[in-house]
Order: structure tokens, then C-alpha cells, then sequence
């Protein structure tokens, strides 16, 4: 361990007579946690921009799975475009941490630093959503009644999500179908409380359409 402000041959000087190297260490300042990161770079359009430009840096590989700016064109690869910033800085922790499954993303997001990921979260969340091509109509007014019966009371009227809650809205059907079952099923690749008890009220053919519907948004 090295102390600040100390040569290293005195550190074993100072446990001889007694005296904790940490009782004269400087006081750590605490690092800021992301979320708080975030809200900082969020009150001030200028540190948002900056943030975005440097986070656009970065994710310029994301692209190769995430699409052009976010804007996927894999099934079952989200959309990150318009997805809320302080959303998609949870699931990054959450693939961090286990909370979350998928091991190319966990391996991917151990190597970008805190500031790397808030950049990349803030520049994803400033890019205008793509509207998907129309889907089937029948599908879509079975989903939505479903949606304004169960899910807009979280997602909003317009699957738009808040701060804590991700935006549905134009996500990829397949990609929201997979997310679905993972909830239900109970198998560990996606945990959420909240989530595992709404999906685990949906039937196969509910889910298809509920994801045909809020895709459609
Ligand atoms: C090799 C392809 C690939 C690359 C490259 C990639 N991702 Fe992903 N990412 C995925 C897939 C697939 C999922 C969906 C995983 C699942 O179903 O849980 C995902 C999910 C995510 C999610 C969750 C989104 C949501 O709506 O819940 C975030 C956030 C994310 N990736 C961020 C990134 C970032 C940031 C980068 C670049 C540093 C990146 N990804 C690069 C394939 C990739
Ligand atoms: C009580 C609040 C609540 C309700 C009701 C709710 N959700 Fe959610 N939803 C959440 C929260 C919180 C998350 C984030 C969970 C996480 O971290 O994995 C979420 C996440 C999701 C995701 C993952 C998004 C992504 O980008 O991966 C999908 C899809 C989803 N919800 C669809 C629905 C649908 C469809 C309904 C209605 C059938 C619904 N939700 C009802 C709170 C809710």
C-alpha cells in the first residue's frame, strides 16, 4: 500500500513505533457513485453535450451490435437510442455485477471506466428514437389493451419510462419478447421483482402482442 506524502521506506518506520500509516493518511474523498454522476452532468445542457460527445467516442463500437447510433438492426439487440440514461446505467451495473446475465456484456463493461459508462449513457439517451415498420394490426390492439390495462401504469401512457423505468417504446419485438419470458421465467438471466410478477400474469400469446404493441409506439 503507498501512502500519499510519505516515502515508502517510512511506512515500516511508522508501524515500529506504534503508529497507524492510515491515522495519517490523508482523508479519502468518497467517489461519487454513477447515479450521482449523472444527475451532475444532467442539471447543465453544457456538460450533458460534452458528456455525449465523448460517450459518442466510445460507443462507437456498440454500434457494431446496437446499430448505427443505437438504432438496432439485430432482432434481439436492444435499441439504445432515446432509452433513458439513468436506465441503461443500471443494466450496465447490473451486467457488472451478475444481477443481470449476458457474458459478452458483462466481459464488455468490466473494461470501460464509471465516467466511460455515465458518457456512453447520457450520449445514447440524447438521440431521437426510429419508428419501426408497421406490425400486424390485430396483434397490436390485443397488446394494447393489455398495456393500458397493466403496463402504463409504470411505463407511462406512451411506454416512454422515467428516470428508474426503461422506455419500451419502438423496441425491437423480438428483443421485447425475449425480455418477457426471461422475466417469467424465473431463470436468473433477468431478476426483477417487479418485472418476474407483472410477466408471470402473461400468457405466451399476451406477450406477443404486447410486445407487438409497444414496439409500434
Ligand atoms: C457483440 C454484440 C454487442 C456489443 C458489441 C455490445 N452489446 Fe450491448 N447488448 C447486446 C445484446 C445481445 C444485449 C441484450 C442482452 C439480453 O438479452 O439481456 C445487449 C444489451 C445491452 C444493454 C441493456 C439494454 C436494455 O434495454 O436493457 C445495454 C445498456 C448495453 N447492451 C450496452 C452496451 C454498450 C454500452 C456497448 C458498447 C460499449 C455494447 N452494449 C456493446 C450485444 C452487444
Ligand atoms: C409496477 C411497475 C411496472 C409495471 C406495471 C410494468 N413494468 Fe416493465 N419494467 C419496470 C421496471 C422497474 C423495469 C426495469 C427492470 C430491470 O431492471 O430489469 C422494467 C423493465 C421492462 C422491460 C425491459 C426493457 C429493456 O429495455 O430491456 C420490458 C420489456 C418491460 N418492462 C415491459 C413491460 C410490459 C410489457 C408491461 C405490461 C405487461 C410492464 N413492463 C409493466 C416496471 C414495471
Amino acid at each position: 500500500m503507498r501512502i500519499p506524502g510519505f516515502k515508502s521506506g517510512i511506512a515500516p518506520l511508522l508501524l515500529l513505533c506504534g503508529i497507524s500509516s492510515a491515522s495519517l493518511a490523508a482523508p479519502q474523498t468518497p467517489q461519487p457513485s454513477l447515479e450521482d454522476r449523472l444527475s451532475q452532468i444532467q442539471i447543465s445542457p453544457q456538460k450533458t453535450q460534452l458528456a455525449a460527445e465523448a460517450g459518442k467516442r466510445t460507443a462507437s463500437f456498440c454500434f457494431n451490435c446496437h446499430g448505427t447510433e443505437g438504432h438496432s438492426t439485430h432482432p434481439e439487440t436492444p435499441n439504445l437510442a432515446a432509452q433513458n440514461a439513468a436506465y441503461l446505467l443500471v443494466q450496465m451495473q447490473k451486467f457488472v455485477d451478475g444481477r443481470r446475465k449476458y457474458p459478452f456484456m458483462e466481459g464488455l463493461l468490466k473494461e470501460l471506466t464509471d465516467e466511460e459508462k455515465v458518457n456512453i449513457a447520457v450520449y445514447f439517451s440524447t438521440i431521437p428514437a426510429k419508428k419501426n415498420p408497421p406490425g400486424d394490426p390485430a396483434q397490436i390492439s390485443r397488446g394494447k389493451q393489455i398495456f393500458s390495462q397493466i403496463c402504463h401504469v409504470c411505463h407511462g401512457d406512451k411506454g416512454l419510462g422515467n428516470e428508474q423505468i426503461a422506455r419500451i417504446a419502438s423496441q425491437q419485438t423480438p428483443y421485447l419478447i425475449k425480455s418477457l419470458t426471461l422475466y417469467r421465467s424465473s431463470s436468473g438471466e433477468r431478476k426483477d421483482p417487479i418485472m418476474s410478477k407483472v410477466a408471470s400474469q402473461l400468457t405466451d400469446a399476451d406477450i406477443k402482442a404486447v410486445a407487438a404493441y409497444v414496439s409500434s409506439l
